[in-house]
């Protein structure tokens, strides 16, 4: 996710300011940083790619005096990472930084060329820096300049604005993006998208909301509304240490991403979904004509990816009717696939730099499949090779163990398979109109389900001590106990092993005993009788049963040590929510273990070897 910094001042350097608060963004990855300083005469802009340091190094040997500004660090999502589509994007007398997705940015920007305006980089960004001025060069004022030209805007955008005609301001709008934290001092004010940006001038800070905007002044800050309204908001102070502070308050990155993972959620939904039922996967061609020729999809993928992408196997069965295969791309590659152009290769990736998944896609790619990469980071190697990529927008993922991204990447394999079901026509419109209200409202079923923190950490002070774990799923609930399995055993050591349920009586049940904790994927479904005949089977060796159950199920009391009830949502999203317990339930075990969550020993966040 990008970082954004600004400041108005007197006594201190907004170039000073500006590059040590991106310096305390810079965990959350970027590929650029540049900032926009006014120096009392003219508006300075300086950008650079790659590391902050090379920003540093250029403002170093040309300062730039003054004490208005802003600052970024890109997180590429339009355009390459380059000098030109680094912020800030400038356009007349404006500068802008910028942090969300302009999902009408094309239409803008054709708009724009046709009115004369040259458009420089390739960004979403540049386009709103020119709206912007257009506003101002009408006579509006800037905050009325910002105010009109994000009028015009559709998706998420958290912005920072300066203006030679408004030199002695910073105003900043905000609708969706990054959070927008506003900082208020004694004759200065801070803005940034992350509080520890701006932690070391100030406690006080205004935590400003979706359409909203302000206006930073020495004076102090002042929020209005979008109709203009003065908003009343005090501020509000902020104890947290400044390492705690990355982790926006939270003990490790791990945890910080398993509680924003609504938010990755909503985000990768997007504007996907139309009101119309139509679903636009970033106009990626997904024509009946262009499907109807796909004979087989092959997903490949590696570790928690490979989870995601077994359940994106039932996904696109069984709503688009296309067979699918998945193999673990480290197998993949080796074995001589039989794959051609009548295939749809998914590689599935987070950081779009595995090795395997890698070479997989190439194997592939070479043997005239489609490529069609679901990846959480843009222009990365994976992304760049595909012929297209449906896009994870769950942000930087910083704990080692992947958490926002395996939600992410069901959410974006749901939305590939609904689509494929629309053009194959093997979906009702009665149940695509279920399966969209289900994904509308899953962002709030899995913040519901995040506030049974406190029960699954009591469960988990029960069997931390615990040498060995089972997680038992069936169907797509299966992938979903791999992946807790594989939660547990990278973060907290212990081994865990994940088992289709129904072949535990083929081997695993031998294991278990009394010092056996088995967690059961037991939500009410089509193979909820079969599963409970499992949990009897568990029971009567006195294995340890820790079931994932549904509300409402009260019967499952009796057959279970430990019960963590979730809400329902319908027959695939239910393993999504079902993913959270499993998820918190590792990190509790690992942090009562004392282990290192967010960097686990032996573990690397991509593995770009083979
Ligand atoms: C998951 O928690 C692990 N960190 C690991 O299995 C990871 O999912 C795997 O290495 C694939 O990484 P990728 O998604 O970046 O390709």
């Amino acid at each position: 996710m990008c970082g954004i910094v600004g400041y108005v001042g007197s006594d201190r350097s907004a170039q000073e300011v500006l590059i040590d608060g991106l310096r305390r963004l810079e965990y959350r990855g970027y590929d650029s940083a540049g900032v926009a300083i006014f120096d009392g005469k003219q508006l300075a802009v300086r950008r650079a790619v790659g590391k902050l340091v090379n920003l540093d190094t250029a403002l170093r040997e040309e300062p730039l005096a003054g004490s208005v500004g802003i600052g970024h660090t890109r997180w590429a999502t339009h355009g390459k990472p380059s000098e030109a589509n680094a912020h800030p994007h400038r356009a007349g007398s404006v500068a802008v930084v910028h942090n969300g997705i302009v999902e009408n940015y094309q239409a803008l920007r054709d708009a724009l060329k046709a009115e004369g305006r040259e458009i420089l980089s390739d960004t979403d960004t540049e386009v709103i820096a020119h709206l912007i001025d257009q506003r101002v060069e009408a006579g509006s004022d800037l905050l009325t300049a910002v105010r009109e030209a994000t009028a015009k805007l559709v998706g998420s955008y958290a912005l920072g604005v300066v203006s030679t005609a408004d030199p002695d301001s910073v105003v900043v709008a905000k609708n969706g993006g990054s959070p927008i934290i506003l900082g208020v001092g004694q004759g200065e004010s801070f803005l940034a998208s992350d509080i520890p940006a701006i932690l070391p001038y100030t406690r006080e800070m205004i935590f400003l909301e979706d359409a909203e905007f302000a206006v930073l002044s020495r004076e102090g800050v002042q929020v209005v509304d979008a109709q203009g309204h003065l908003v009343e908001r005090e501020p509000k102070r902020i104890a947290w240490d400044p390492v705690s502070a990355e982790k926006g308050g939270f003990d490790h990155f791990m945890q910080k991403e398993i509680f924003e993972q609504p938010r990755a959620i909503r985000d990768t939904i997007g504007t996907r979904v139309g009101d119309d039922l139509e679903i636009d996967l970033d106009g990626i061609d997904l024509s009946p004509d262009k499907v109807k020729k796909i004979e087989r999809v092959v997903l490949v993928a590696c570790g928690t990816a490979y989870y995601a992408s077994l359940i994106g196997k039932y996904l696109i069965e069984q709503i688009a009717g296309i067979p699918a295969e998945v193999d673990l791309a480290s197998e993949y590659r080796y074995r001589r696939p039989i794959i051609d152009q009548n295939c749809l290769m998914v590689p599935v990736s987070q950081s779009g730099e595995t090795a395997d998944t890698l070479a997989a896609l190439r194997e592939g790619k070479e043997r005239g499949a489609w490529v069609l990469s679901v990846c959480n980071t843009r222009e990365s190697t994976i992304a760049r090779e595909s012929h297209d990529v449906l896009y994870t927008r769950a942000g930087p993922e910083i704990g080692v163990a992947s958490t926002k991204c395996f939600t992410t990447q069901f959410v974006a394999l749901y939305l590939l398979a609904l689509k494929l079901g629309i053009s194959r026509k093997t979906l009702s419109g009665e149940k695509l109109e279920a399966a969209i209200d289900e994904l509308r409202r899953l962002p709030r079923i899995v913040e519901e389900t995040l506030q049974l923190d406190d029960q699954i950490k009591a469960v988990a002070q029960r069997y931390f001590r615990a040498t060995n774990f089972l997680f038992l799923g069936r169907g797509v609930m299966y992938p979903v106990a791999l992946e807790g399995a594989l939660k547990l055993k990278e973060i907290s050591y212990i081994h865990a092993e994940g088992y289709a349920a129904g072949e535990m009586k083929h081997g695993p049940i031998a294991l278990i005993d009394e010092n056996m904790p088995v967690v059961v994927m037991a939500n009410q479904g089509s193979v909820y009788e079969k599963v409970m005949s499992n949990l009897d089977q568990v029971r009567a060796r006195d294995g340890q049963v820790i079931a994932i159950a549904s509300v409402g199920d009260d019967a499952i009391d009796a057959k279970a040590d430990a019960v963590i009830r979730i809400p329902e949502l319908g027959d695939y999203l239910t393993a999504l929510i079902a993913t959270i317990p499993v998820q918190l339930l590792a990190y509790h075990i690992a942090t009562l273990k004392g282990t290192d969550v967010d960097q686990p020993r032996n573990l690397a966040k991509s593995v770009t070897v083979e």
